[in-house]
């Protein structure tokens, strides 16, 4: 089937030639999809080079726009607002459906209980919580009030929360008493008491929560304490008149924390005009959304992916969607393709992980289900391999859809490399083409762009409307990590360009195909895991002397997480010591980043200056065992570690 916007090549081409050579025309008209209480007057003011002064982006300058206004009013006061919004469906069996003018009516009363709690235009509101109506309805709410908004995913520990809780300086925290997770209960009320005791003894933040807010999800956490307000009681008592705050084209949105190679997770900031238009646009495009359709992404709200693919862009359409609280395992593996044909899903988007994972199950899940609703089958969060791209298209998609391999980041706000369905054909494990406005440059290892055919550094020659604004608090951070890229011997080899962090490919039909990262990030399950973070939080383990990270390829996770852990003198790499080390990590990053396996290092192999070297580990953690496929290994200090190593790896766990 053509796609509604875009219907073949020769018209993406030329709306993307367009994007790029007459940029102002091709944003004039895409904007025509939104209220702007002004409209803007200048397209962009970008710099990207430091020599020339601080890096800094603007988009639609001279604008004035809310996005919750665009995601709910608007729909409302073009008579919409009996359309369903969402289709919730709980862990279990519980459903309900929300419509645009309910949805409408929680986030009144919701950004009237934040202004009851002091929150202005400008301050920092702190969620974490399971993927019930309330997390985008709070997201909202403060998008309506012009509050920046951080979301901390619910599966991060109490420490995690509290570090991101001081780090945006968040005075107010949404949070649910408790969840199911399968079979499962989260308790969150504990983990965000945990946290409000972190923070409270921790002289050095300096920093409190004023109140904590809990939605009442599910009653066997237990009672609430003094502490905490429930959500009920408050919205029961809030007004639901509450007039939008008009935000400038740059006032802040939201920031999101996300993991870098090195130091602690960064608060990503997004911005209110650009972040608009590009959630939106790329949404309608990417996705073929079509005004009835039931649009479904199963990610959590936590990451952008929930940010930009659940409460922003499909909002902003007016679109139906599906609001999944549960995993796609559970009651049992055909729960996706029940939930497809309950609500007649046309777009269905989640991660390679959970496609390899019920791809395991067996294609009778999917077989037994008519599945006939859908059009477009999403993919994101990691390289998708091609066996998984052909079960999804041949047995979700029955060779009937589009598969749409999404590239993009937290940082880029929304699609980057993707391919519109019906419109663009197809190769299995490619991310296909870029988006509007997208101009992708691949650099060698001296930081020269290369043409046609090519692998090498992905980075972006050119700012586009969903671009990060900064790290919140350290631009210096921001410049560095984005803009400056370094070769081996430290040189800087590229200074004008997004620098992405990931390698990639192109063929000779101009198709991008991303191969993975190029700096010290994991990506387990489509969750992006800073080495630096793993190892510090190992290294909070009393007996461990020093810990080295990397990544493994595994057949669900696509990495996984292998630790090489030195520990002190006379101390052994029990079961009970791989456990412990295993439990440092889950407490202070979160279940989901605990290792899968660990070794004992007597000593970690490092050059002459000191630096670890990743690459010997990375073979020996992915199975290799002849020295002879390492590389270059002239460099290392002591080679007897090699050997030791390889024996030691033979008890990982
Ligand atoms: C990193 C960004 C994008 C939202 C969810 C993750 C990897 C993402 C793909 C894809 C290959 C992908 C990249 C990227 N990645 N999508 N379609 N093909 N790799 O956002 O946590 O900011 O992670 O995920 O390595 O840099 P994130």
């Amino acid at each position: 089937m053509a796609g509604a916007y875009v219907s073949n090549m020769a018209q993406y081409n030329k709306m993307y030639r367009q994007s790029l050579d007459e940029p102002e025309k091709f944003w004039g008209m895409m904007s025509k999809d939104f209220y702007w209480k002004e409209m803007w007057h200048t397209l962009n003011e970008v710099n990207f080079d430091y020599t020339k002064g601080p890096v800094s982006i603007k988009w639609f300058l001279g604008s004035k726009t809310n996005l919750a206004y665009n995601a709910l009013d608007r729909h409302i006061e073009a008579g919409k607002g009996d359309n369903i919004a969402f289709y919730w469906e709980g862990n279990d069996d519980e459903s309900r459906a929300y419509t645009y003018n309910e949805v409408y009516e929680m986030v009144c009363k919701f950004a009237n209980v934040l202004k009851s709690k002091g929150i202005k235009k400008g301050d920092t509101v702190a969620i974490y919580l399971p993927m019930v109506v309330e997390l985008p309805v709070a997201m909202l709410a403060c998008a309506r009030i012009g509050a920046v908004h951080s979301v901390v995913f619910g599966g991060f520990s109490a420490d995690a929360l509290a570090s991101r809780v001081a780090d945006c300086k968040a005075r107010v925290l949404v949070t649910a008493d408790g969840v199911m997770r399968a079979k499962k209960l989260v308790n969150l009320l504990d983990i965000v008491d945990n946290a409000d005791k972190i923070l409270k003894a921790d002289k050095e933040a300096n920093h409190k929560l004023d109140s904590i807010i809990v939605v009442e999800r599910n009653s066997k956490a237990g009672p609430l304490k003094e502490q905490h307000e429930p959500w009920n009681k408050l919205m029961a008592g809030a007004s639901a008149d509450c007039p939008v705050e008009w935000m400038d084209a740059e006032d802040p949105l939201f920031l999101l924390y996300t993991s870098g190679s090195t130091g602690k997770p960064k608060g990503v900031l997004h911005t209110t005009a650009g972040y608009m238009v590009w959630s939106a646009t790329t949404f309608k495009y990417v996705f073929d959304y079509r005004p009835g359709d039931v649009y479904w992404c199963t990610a959590d709200c936590g990451w952008i992916t929930g940010h930009s693919y659940i409460t922003y862009g499909p909002m902003i359409n007016g679109a139906t969607q599906v609001l999944f609280e549960g995993v796609p395992t559970h009651p049992t593996p055909a729960r996706c393709w029940e939930i497809i044909d309950k609500y007649k899903v046309n777009q269905f988007y989640t991660a390679p992980t959970a496609v390899r994972s019920l791809m395991s199950f067996g294609e009778q899940y999917p077989e037994g289900h008519s599945l006939k609703s859908l059009r477009v089958l999403g993919s994101v969060g990691e390289p998708i391999n091609p066996e998984a791209w052909r079960w999804y298209s041949k047995h979700v998609g029955r060779g009937q859809c589009s598969i749409s391999d999404t590239w993009w980041q937290t940082e880029t706000g929304g699609h980057m490399i993707t391919p519109l369905p019906g419109a663009t054909p197809q190769k299995p494990g490619f991310a296909t083409k870029p988006f509007f406005g997208v101009e992708p440059a691949i650099l060698d290892p001296d930081g020269k762009e290369q043409d046609g055919a090519c692998a090498g550094y992905l980075t972006i020659k050119r700012s586009w409307p969903g671009q990060l604004r900064g790290i919140y608090g350290d631009q210096e951070r921001f410049e560095k990590t984005y803009f400056q890229l370094f070769n081996g011997a430290n040189e800087m080899i590229s200074k004008d360009k997004y620098i992405t962090g990931d390698a990639c490919r192109r063929d000779k039909d101009g198709y991008y195909c991303i191969t993975g990262r190029i700096d010290d990030v994991i990506n387990v399950s489509g969750h992006r895991i800073g080495t630096a973070e793993l190892e510090s939080a190992l290294s909070q383990f009393e007996h461990c002397v020093e810990a080295a990270v990397v990544g493994f390829p595994h057949p669900i996770k696509g990495e996984a997480i292998y630790a090489f852990v030195t520990l002190e003198q006379g101390y052994e790499m029990t079961p009970e010591v791989q456990k412990a080390l295993k439990q440092v990590v889950r407490s202070e990053i979160g279940a989901f980043a605990a290792p899968d396996k660990i070794q004992f290092a007597p000593a970690l192999p490092k050059t002459r200056s000191g630096k670890i070297m990743r690459r010997i580990l990375r073979r020996i953690a992915a199975g290799v065992t002849d020295v002879s496929e390492f590389g270059d290994i002239s460099t290392i200090t002591d080679p007897s570690i090699i050997d030791e190593l390889l024996e030691n790896a033979k008890h990982a766990s």
